[in-house]
């Protein structure tokens, strides 16, 4: 798959004070900003042309994927050939889009921003703020795209298993049949307990034909008044085309940028696995648990 959809235009706003002036995406966690793992990732998986769906304050995303032929100069001159080596990502032969959301109407309202960039093509979708396995080691959208392929479906959607404490947070699946790449009968988003129907969470990556455009069209505004991918998707499901899941394994944790506790998780996480300063670090907190 060629294309890849990035929102990135919500406001982060339970990451202030850090996010006041600068998308939650450009946080840093371990060496890079999260928003560099999900390119990654998704250049891993052969996709060349990624739109992202912005919003005000986030030109620094921009610049980031930017190239920035003075920097490279001065390194150059200098001869500081490794950090040079921390610039090479910018040379991905990917091509980067910038659209805006012009209303904060929600996720499903984001996405449909991208139709014209789509065309009548099959897509991804990559929520932002989420880094998929450590160090983004992960290929559930290559095996998202394998069911996507054989099932002949019309959305694949990633899962992952929740407490129940969480289940009200996330758009919770009804599987239909079981397997490595299962059917769904529903999808509900940000249920309570007692209305969810298990503990299937959407884990923020998606494989869409260009269909899921006309199911957002007809979507209204859902939970909390904003226009949601899931309602779309349960549309899709209304009229008979085929929605399949696939789980994320043992090794693919989800890491959610979305809130402080959770972003802190991460952080120390990628910065304990650090190849050159992990060890050290891990010796360092050792002496504050003693202390
Ligand atoms: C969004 C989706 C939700 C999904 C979650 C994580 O919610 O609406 O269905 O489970 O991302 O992928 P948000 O975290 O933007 O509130």
């Amino acid at each position: 798959m060629n294309k890849a959809v990035i929102p990135v235009a919500g406001l982060g706003t339970r990451l202030l004070p850090a996010t006041k002036s600068q998308p939650k995406e450009m946080l840093p966690v371990g060496r890079k900003p999260i928003v560099q793992y999900i390119v990654e990732e998704l250049i891993r998986m052969g996709v060349e042309e990624i739109l992202f769906i912005t919003g005000p304050g986030k030109t620094s995303i921009e610049n980031h994927f930017g190239v920035d032929h003075e920097l490279i100069q001065t390194l150059r001159e200098k001869g500081k050939e490794d950090l040079l080596a921390e610039l090479e990502f910018d040379r991905i032969p990917a091509h980067y889009y910038y659209t805006h959301q012009r209303q904060m109407l929600g996720l499903g309202h984001a996405v449909l921003c991208a139709r014209s960039f789509v065309g009548d093509e099959s897509f991804i979708v990559a929520l932002g703020d989420s880094i998929i396995g450590l160090n983004a080691g992960s290929d559930i959208v290559r095996r998202m795209q394998r069911c996507f392929d054989e099932k002949g479906c019309a959305a694949v959607i990633a899962f992952e298993e929740v407490p129940d404490n969480e289940v009200h947070q996330y758009g919770i699946a009804q599987p239909k049949t079981n397997g490595e790449f299962f059917e769904l009968s529903d999808i509900i988003e940000k249920p309570s307990l007692n209305e969810a129907p298990g503990n299937l969470a959407v884990a923020a990556r998606y494989v869409f034909t260009p269909r899921i455009f006309d199911a957002l069209d007809r979507t209204g505004p859902g939970k909390g008044g904003e226009i949601q991918l899931t309602d779309a998707i349960r549309l899709l499901i209304a009229d008979g085309e085929k929605v399949c899941g696939v789980r994320l394994n043992g090794g693919e944790r989800r890491y959610d940028i979305g809130n402080l506790e959770s972003y802190f998780r991460a952080f120390a996480e990628f910065a304990l696995a650090d190849e050159k300063h992990g060890a050290s670090l891990r010796e360092y907190i050792a002496t504050l648990s003693k202390a």
